[in-house]
């Protein structure tokens, strides 16, 4: 039994610094600008300006409209991580692009600006 409490522990020792990995960056309108701009010139080949990959697309983008359609999860931990890590077959990994973390906010943020109002964050002044 000892064993397993311990094994315990450590699992959520190494969890809690993971799941806790996603950055802060405040849901602005400066912030939601910044990720515009970063999505129409690096992601929208892919995605489609309006994130819908149904016009423009390359590869079998999904829809970053709706997140209950995300394959890799829609949480901000999942996003940032199918950004930085890339994900499935075709989204390429941008962790050596993004190197300032509050680029990868940025994206995040405008992503989820794209979503349904009742699901959207609001937005902060
Ligand atoms: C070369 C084409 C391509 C580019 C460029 C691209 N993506 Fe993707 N992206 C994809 C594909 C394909 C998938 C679906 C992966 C899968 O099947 O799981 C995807 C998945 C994603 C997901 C996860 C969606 C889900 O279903 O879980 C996010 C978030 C995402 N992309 C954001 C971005 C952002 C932000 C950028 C720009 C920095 C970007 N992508 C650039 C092709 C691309």
């Amino acid at each position: 039994m000892k064993q397993y409490i311990l094994l315990l522990g450590l699992l959520v020792a190494t969890a809690v610094p993971v799941l806790a990995a996603a950055i802060i960056v405040p849901n602005t309108a400066q912030s939601l600008e910044r990720g515009r701009e970063s999505f129409a010139s690096r992601c929208a080949e892919c995605h489609g300006r309006d994130g819908r990959g149904h016009v423009e697309v390359i590869a079998d983008a999904g829809d970053l409209t709706e997140p209950l359609l995300y394959r890799n999860g829609s949480t901000d931990e999942a996003i940032d991580s199918s950004i930085r890590d890339g994900a499935g077959a075709g989204m390429p990994a941008y962790g050596n692009e993004l190197k300032n973390p509050d680029d990868v906010g940025h994206l995040r943020n405008y992503i989820k600006s794209l979503w349904p109002a009742d699901k959207r964050p609001p937005i902060e002044k």
